[in-house]
């Protein structure tokens, strides 16, 4: 089966139809979204948190991107994947963002890579892109900028910073981007930028304006029974329904109820 590629994607949004993106770690994982016809998948440097275990995105290596950007590729086939630059990959040179950039393609088996930041990354992605690297911007409440914002703060709330979000938009559609994430920003904002460009926008805590939604898989999934920005619905409740099947196992072992002979051989 064939990946979805970029203009898949932009042609989906330009018929009206909304792009689904999940984050997504592993091959197993990869496997289930896959059958659940989702469109896109992001390795997101969000595998700091969720897998990882770290407060935030910072600490996360390209290797950690490649590692599970590759198992991620063996697990499915038809979505289009999207590997996440780490912080630090592309801030300090053109060259380090290039070469980042490439390793991502080359050894992770993504299709494209996104970076976090605005103008000041027109020219790295215009550099990308001209080299064969498809870039997907992002835009807003930018984790890896945190302790810059002084936590995971709604963005674009103040004229000011609403107008900057609108100007970093255009101008990585100018530079190449295919699709833009917008997180973290008012609906009327997201609404206002998705209609300014012809790139599809894929929103995550930005209302229903956008082209698409992306969500982390394990909050829609309900694995975390902590804290839940505003903007995660849980579409199942894993996190219990985990416990209780782990639960039953240990119950089993030590009452001898498992294994069976069924589960044994002769
Ligand atoms: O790393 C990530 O998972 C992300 C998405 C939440 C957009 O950047």
């Amino acid at each position: 089966m064939k990946r979805i590629t970029t203009t898949q994607l932009r042609k989906k949004a330009r018929d009206g139809e909304k792009i689904v993106m999940v984050t997504c770690y592993d091959a197993t994982f990869a496997h289930l979204v896959e059958q659940a016809e989702i469109d896109a998948i992001l390795v997101g440097d969000s595998l700091g948190m969720v897998i990882q275990g770290h407060e935030h995105t910072i600490p996360v290596t390209l290797e950690d991107v490649i590692y599970h950007a590759r198992a991620v590729a063996r697990g499915c086939s038809r979505p289009h994947l999207v590997g996440d630059m780490p912080f630090g990959t592309y801030q300090a040179s053109l060259d380090a963002a290039m070469d980042n950039a490439g390793r991502l393609l080359k050894e992770g088996n993504v299709q494209a890579v996104k970076l976090e930041g605005g103008e000041e990354y027109a020219e790295a992605v215009a550099r990308m892109v001209r080299a064969g690297i498809p870039v997907m911007g992002h835009l807003g409440l930018t984790p890896q900028s945190v302790h810059q914002f002084g936590g995971f703060k709604i963005q674009g709330r103040s004229v000011g910073a609403a107008e900057k979000l609108k100007h970093d938009a255009l101008t990585l559609q100018q530079a190449g981007a295919y699709a833009l994430v917008l997180e973290g920003i008012p609906a009327p904002l997201a609404a206002e930028v998705t209609a300014s460009l012809e790139i599809p926008t894929i929103g995550i805590g930005a209302g229903a304006g956008t082209s698409g939604q992306v969500l982390v898989l394990y909050d829609l999934l309900g694995l975390n029974n902590g804290f839940s920005p505003k903007f995660v619905k849980k579409f199942d409740n894993m996190h219990d329904r985990v416990v209780s099947a782990v639960n039953t196992f240990a119950r089993e072992v030590r009452t001898g109820d498992f294994p069976l002979p069924a589960h044994s051989f002769e």
